[in-house]
């Protein structure tokens, strides 16, 4: 097999994705609503040896960035033995977990130890009524969830803060400072369409570009261009006087966005998504669970590269057939 592997659009694709479980202890607006929840059944959820089986053979065939998702991840019994066997498998330069932070003030220390090298915490709002009303949470947790992650040593860290027009706009200064205090990166992510297109109206919508020429009213914005914080599609910025380093995932206004996608997504359940944005998916799980060799688990990968779309379908009349937590953000 030749590597690196590139798809049908001449991208090279090194990174997996995977939720371990579709599950969260939060309930945030935009991923999985009160109301809306509908889990999988136990069964239907691969098991830590089906995911370490299927990072072995990514592994194998040139995936080099793992990132664990969820759901939230840190809720799923055992994570961390299973993170170290991830972390220890053959041919995995990278391992990241995005995490909503609650479970990190028990955690942090043990994640480390277990070699997961960054994390990404969401953290849309400081002010705990606006944390609560986004999340149904409680920021405390996270904060102290932060403190844990900072003396725990993790190569980076970083924070993502979905922007909803008329709920966190007044968070960003804040969270900037916080950003700012603590050494951290702050990314904004641009809320897209995932667990129901009602999510996203234009009386929420903030784009990117807004943020930056309000930000620029305050501060010098200097582009990073070449700096690269990480794998995915984030722009990063330094905000020169308040010395912070920002990010933008401009997932909706960035017509740019897809041309340097490196990755594939594996659910909870066991399939492989070539694309966030669209309803292609290729099953793994049941292949497997029928006897296929590793052979044909490589060959399932080959499939799912040669799917990969163009770009994403948030733009057009995209209909969410699966809610963000059940595949993994
Ligand atoms: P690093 O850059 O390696 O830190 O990872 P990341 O930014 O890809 O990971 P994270 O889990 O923190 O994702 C942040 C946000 O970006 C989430 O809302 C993701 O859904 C979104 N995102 C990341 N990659 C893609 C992508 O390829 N397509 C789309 N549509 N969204 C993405
Ligand atoms: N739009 C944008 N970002 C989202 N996330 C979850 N749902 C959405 C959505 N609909 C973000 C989380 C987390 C990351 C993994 O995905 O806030 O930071
Ligand atoms: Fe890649 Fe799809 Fe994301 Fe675009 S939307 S960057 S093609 S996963």
């Amino acid at each position: 097999m030749t590597l690196p592997r590139l798809d049908p659009h001449q991208r090279s694709i090194d990174y997996l994705r995977i939720s371990i479980t579709d599950r969260c202890n939060e309930r945030c607006l935009y991923c999985m609503p009160e109301g809306l929840v509908e889990w999988k059944e136990r069964h239907e959820i691969l098991t830590y040896e089906e995911i370490l089986r299927i990072a072995r053979v990514a592994a194998r065939i040139g995936f080099r960035k793992f990132r664990v998702t969820g759901g939230e991840p840190l809720i799923r019994k055992d994570v961390v033995p299973f993170l170290s066997e991830l972390a220890r498998l053959p041919g995995i330069q990278s391992l990241g977990v995005s995490t909503n932070g609650t479970r990190l003030s028990v955690l942090a220390k043990d994640l480390h130890k277990a070699g997961v090298q960054t994390l990404n915490i969401s953290l849309d709002a400081l002010t705990p009524s606006v944390y609560h009303q986004i999340t149904k949470g409680d920021v405390h947790a996270v904060v102290d969830g932060i403190h844990a992650a900072l003396k725990a040593g993790f190569e980076r860290i970083k924070l993502n803060t979905v922007l909803i027009r008329g709920l966190n706009e007044d968070e960003i200064w804040p969270l900037i400072h916080f950003a700012g205090e603590h050494g951290l990166i702050l990314r904004f992510i641009e809320l897209m369409p995932i667990s129901t297109t009602d999510v996203l109206t234009d009386a929420n919508f903030l784009g990117a570009g807004e943020v930056i020429r309000r930000l620029s009213q305050r501060d010098r914005l200097i582009p990073l261009e070449t700096v690269r914080l990480g794998h995915g599609p984030a722009r990063y910025y330094r905000l020169e006087q308040n010395a912070v380093t920002i990010g933008f995932i401009g997932v909706m206004t960035n017509l740019h966005f897809c041309e340097a996608c490196n990755k594939v997504r594996l659910t909870a359940d066991g399939k492989l998504r070539p694309c966030l944005g669209n309803h292609l998916e290729v099953d793994v799980r049941e292949p497997m669970r029928h006897g296929a060799t590793d052979e044909e688990i490589e060959h399932i990968f080959e499939q799912t590269l040669l799917d990969k779309p163009l770009e994403h379908t948030f733009r057009d009349q995209y209909q969410p057939a699966r809610r963000m937590h059940a595949i993994g953000g």
